[in-house]
């Protein structure tokens, strides 16, 4: 089972600019079943934790400002090979070199603002989705 899920956030980018229903289509159109699901908004707090990975990066400063702006739709994702297959349907980091027809390619517009979040690992995938659900709040069970 815990092979079979990721994590995802519709970033607020993507939010501003009127993509979540677009990108939820093309969520499920790819075989993900969505088994969580919420819109909210990051704190300052909040974005350093989830991106504490990143905390020496020079552009930490800016990934918090622009993941605390506005709301972002979390959600947990079902599928086999979840974690893999979604880095794949959503694309590079760097949207200039993300593969046509994946939601970094349509709909983002700079490697900083990249539109959505996808886990990295089956690990992370759980760490992530524990993060932002309560254990009553995923219907995979
Ligand atoms: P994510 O964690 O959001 O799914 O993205 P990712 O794995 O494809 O990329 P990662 O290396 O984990 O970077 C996390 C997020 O930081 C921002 N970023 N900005 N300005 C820059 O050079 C830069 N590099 C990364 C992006 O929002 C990236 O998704
Ligand atoms: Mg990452």
């Amino acid at each position: 089972m815990s092979g079979n899920i990721t994590f995802t956030m519709i970033k607020p980018d993507a939010v501003e600019n009127g993509h979540i229903g677009a990108i939820l289509e093309k969520i499920n159109q790819a075989g993900f079943k969505i088994i969580a699901m919420k819109m909210t908004q990051l704190s300052k707090r909040d974005a350093e934790l989830f991106y504490e990975i990143h905390k020496e990066r020079p552009f930490f400063g800016e990934l918090v400002e622009f993941m605390t702006r506005g709301p972002i739709v979390a959600a947990v994702l079902e599928k086999e090979n979840a974690v893999e297959d979604f880095r794949s349907f959503i694309g590079a980091t760097n949207p200039a070199e993300a593969a046509p027809g994946t939601i970094r390619n349509l709909y983002a517009k700079s490697i900083g603002e990249n539109a959505i979040h996808g886990s990295d690992s089956d690990e992370n995938a759980l760490i992530e989705a524990a993060f932002h659900f309560s254990g009553r709040e995923m219907f995979n069970r």
